[in-house]
């Protein structure tokens, strides 16, 4: 019956759906009226304080995205085809490498961004993780502000989901996630799928025979209820109820934000905000930023509109300090050295700039590799939205690591980088089985194909101009393994790994890591290990805190809890660039959330006076 019914949902009708709000292609189509809202960047943070403001019908919001409609980008709506289009030369991708990494033997790697309406969320990984109480009651810390703290943030975080079970028919709900954790009328689809294969089960019995001789590896029900330390599966952002539309398409913030709107809610595309500009008459409480000015082109013309109310700057965490530099809001030096006219000197923006570092290694195995006929896959997909596309390219097991006090990485006294106790310092994260060269064995084996990542990195690095053309790249220098101890923690994840694998359940099927060089005696040391990370570490692409938020009056950061940019008035900063510390897992799950925040103090603020 479900098949019916899905059967003639083309693409066409699909894009069909993403016209809730009105979409301009160009500056010249606009039609001409007063907005009380502009949001800068309509991805993952914008789509959702536009939608949320929208709710209100007496406003008119106009969003400006420099990227195309995702109605254009087809693939983003097919959760297996993440891995193929989500790459760097794609015209939906802002195709950004990093500076040359220093203590990564000056390693450059892409700096992935979407740059296409919904942002990251229309061609991320889909992963759903919320990240730990304790990430929340860090920031509630920093910023001075108890609102951000875990619960107090747990409404919005449930105001953006609706949770479906999951997608294998032969398990129970019960024993696979928490149910009392999960939202089930919010907007972003969330599920458990993932495609079957036999490293789920052997997951599942690795995990009971480790727990009986070690705490390294305990089974978690859910990862997202605030504790985030042991072995589960993966959520992704998509719909495994087999009566909603969204049945095995990705849920971005367009499908789940934008398309609900009304026709107040505008969205220009194909348009680059090139800096935020000061009304004449500068407000008493700072600088009053209002007005926006924008281009298609570097050589073409500039084009500017004012908001009656406010301005919202979503643009991310590389784009988002960008345009505030190039409208001179940031260090002083930097600014004139680029000789861009100072406005607000504020040494915090584009600074501590913080991604996880994530090393990629494998185990040889004997397990099947992930192969399927894509072409024959793709067609099954388009006609109902089953099969291997249905699901993300990712495999189900996913996990989380805390090492005791006693763990090599703080043998030297460091102190514990993470936010506490319910807080991971590794995750691992199993991309597929594969067997492209790189990682084939020298008889041939498969590698199951990991990444270990340090979920709460020391180093901090920073988002500088080039230079002052706002169409030009800006430099991203997430400054990995700065810290040692990023570096420490990295090794005695692969340990971890090592471990895990160690299990008798996978005596016959997991063999030897691939990646590190052993040693002349064979031996993979520390010291090959370590040599093998400061060589291959690469982004985990879930950069925060280049406009991080900071205490009313303190001396530092760029926005204050009410998201407003420090010394103006009239312009707030709403996407994951305000989060003072990345949190232990991905992060767009916290970026709905906080947008949703966001989207209450800003009409809260409109509707008391
Ligand atoms: C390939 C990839 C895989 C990922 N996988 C996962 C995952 O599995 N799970 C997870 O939780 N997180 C994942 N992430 C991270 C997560 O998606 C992001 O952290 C999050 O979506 C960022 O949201 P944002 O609103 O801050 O920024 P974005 O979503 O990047 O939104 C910024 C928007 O502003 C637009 N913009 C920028 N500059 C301008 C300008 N000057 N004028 C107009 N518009 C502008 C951009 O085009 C974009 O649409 C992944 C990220 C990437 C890139
Ligand atoms: C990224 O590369 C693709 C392919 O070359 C191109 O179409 C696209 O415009 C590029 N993006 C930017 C922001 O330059
Ligand atoms: C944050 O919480 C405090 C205390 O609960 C409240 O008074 C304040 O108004 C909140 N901030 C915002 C922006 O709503
Ligand atoms: C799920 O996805 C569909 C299609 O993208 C969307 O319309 C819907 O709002 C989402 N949420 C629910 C609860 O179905
Ligand atoms: C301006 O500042 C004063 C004093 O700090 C404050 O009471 C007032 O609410 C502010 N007004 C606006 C519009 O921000
Ligand atoms: C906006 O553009 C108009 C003309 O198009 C110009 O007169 C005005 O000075 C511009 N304003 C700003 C703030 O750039
Ligand atoms: C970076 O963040 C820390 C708080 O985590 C703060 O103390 C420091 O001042 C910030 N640095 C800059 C340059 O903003
Ligand atoms: C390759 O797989 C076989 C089992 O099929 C195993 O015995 C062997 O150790 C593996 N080789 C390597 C280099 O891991
Ligand atoms: C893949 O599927 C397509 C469409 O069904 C078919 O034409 C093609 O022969 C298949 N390829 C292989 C290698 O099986
Ligand atoms: C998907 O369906 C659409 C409309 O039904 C059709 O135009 C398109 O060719 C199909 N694509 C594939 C890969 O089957
Ligand atoms: C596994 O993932 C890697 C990295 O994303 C990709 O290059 C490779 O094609 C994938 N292999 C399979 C068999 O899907
Ligand atoms: C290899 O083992 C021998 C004998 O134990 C030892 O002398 C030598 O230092 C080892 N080589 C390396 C590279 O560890």
């Amino acid at each position: 019956m479900f098949l019916a019914r899905l059967g003639f949902l083309s693409l066409l009708s699909l894009v069909q759906l993403a016209l809730g709000a009105v979409q301009f292609q160009s500056p010249d189509d606009l039609p001409g009226i007063e907005y009380d809202f502009i949001v800068v960047g309509g991805g993952n943070a914008g789509a959702v304080v536009a939608s949320r403001l929208g709710e209100n019908q007496d406003y008119k919001i106009l969003v400006i995205e420099a990227g195309l409609s995702d109605a254009e980008v087809p693939d983003s709506r097919v959760p297996g085809l993440s891995h193929n289009f989500a790459v760097t030369g794609n015209r939906a991708d802002w195709n950004y490498t990093t500076t040359p990494q220093v203590h990564v033997n000056g390693k450059v790697t892409p700096y992935l961004r979407g740059l296409m309406l919904g942002g990251c969320s229309s061609h991320n990984e889909m992963m759903y993780t919320r990240g730990s109480r304790d990430d929340y009651d860090r920031w509630a810390a920093v910023t001075g502000d108890n609102n951000l703290s875990w619960s107090k943030m747990f409404p919005y975080i449930l105001k953006a989901e609706t949770w479906s079970g999951p997608n294998d028919p032969n398990l129970p709900e019960d024993g696979h996630y928490d149910p009392s954790v999960h939202g089930r009328s919010g907007n972003v689809n969330v599920s458990a799928a993932y495609y079957a294969h036999p490293l789920n089960d052997l997951w599942v019995a690795a995990t009971k025979e480790l727990s009986k001789s070690s705490d390294e590896f305990p089974p978690l029900l859910d990862m997202n209820g605030g504790r985030m330390i042991g072995m589960g599966r993966t959520s992704v952002t998509t719909s495994w109820d087999q009566d909603t539309i969204g049945h095995g398409v990705r849920s971005s913030s367009v499908t789940a934000y934008l398309a609900h709107t009304s026709d107040n809610v505008h969205v220009l595309l194909n348009t680059r905000v090139t800096r935020v500009v000061p009304s004449t008459d500068n407000h008493p409480n700072g600088t009053d930023i209002r007005s926006v000015e924008f281009a298609t082109t570097s050589e073409g013309p500039r084009y500017n509109l004012t908001a009656t109310k406010e301005l919202i700057i979503s643009g991310g965490v590389i784009n988002s300090p960008q345009i505030l530099l190039n409208s001179g809001i940031g260090p002083r030096e930097e600014l004139e050295a680029l000789g861009i006219t100072l406005l607000i000197d504020n040494p915090s923006v584009g600074k501590n700039f913080s991604d996880q570092p994530a090393v990629p290694i494998g185990f040889s195995t004997n397990l099947p590799i992930d192969e399927f006929n894509k072409t024959a896959a793709l067609v099954e997909w388009n006609t109902s939205h089953t099969g291997r596309l249905a699901v993300p390219p990712h495999m189900a097991p996913l996990g989380w690591v805390r090492f005791p006090p006693t763990a090599a990485p703080f043998k030297d006294g460091s102190s514990d980088p993470t936010g506490g106790q319910n807080s991971p310092h590794v995750e691992l994260f199993f991309r597929n089985v594969t067997l492209i060269p790189a990682w084939q064995t020298p008889k041939g084996n498969a590698s199951i194909l990991m990444l270990i990542v340090d979920g709460n990195p020391m180093s901090r690095g920073s988002i500088t101009l080039a230079t002052s053309s706002p169409f030009d790249a800006p430099l991203i220098d997430p400054n990995f393994l700065a810290a040692p101890i990023d570096t420490a923690i990295l090794l005695e994840g692969v340990r971890s790994a090592q471990r895990l694998f160690s299990a008798q359940t996978f005596s016959s099927s997991v063999f030897g890591l691939v990646g590190p060089a052993p040693d002349a005696n064979g031996t993979l040391t520390d010291e090959s290990i370590t040599d093998y990370i400061k060589h291959v570490t690469q982004p985990n692409i879930h950069g925060v805190a280049s406009c991080s938020m900071a205490p009313h009056g303190a001396d530092w950061g760029v926005v204050d809890p009410e998201f407003k940019v420090r010394g103006t008035a009239g312009l707030r900063i709403v996407d994951a660039s305000v989060l003072p510390f990345v949190p232990s897992g991905h992060t767009q799950a916290p970026t709905y959330a906080i947008a949703e925040w966001a989207s209450d103090v800003i009409k809260s603020s409109w509707t008391k006076n």
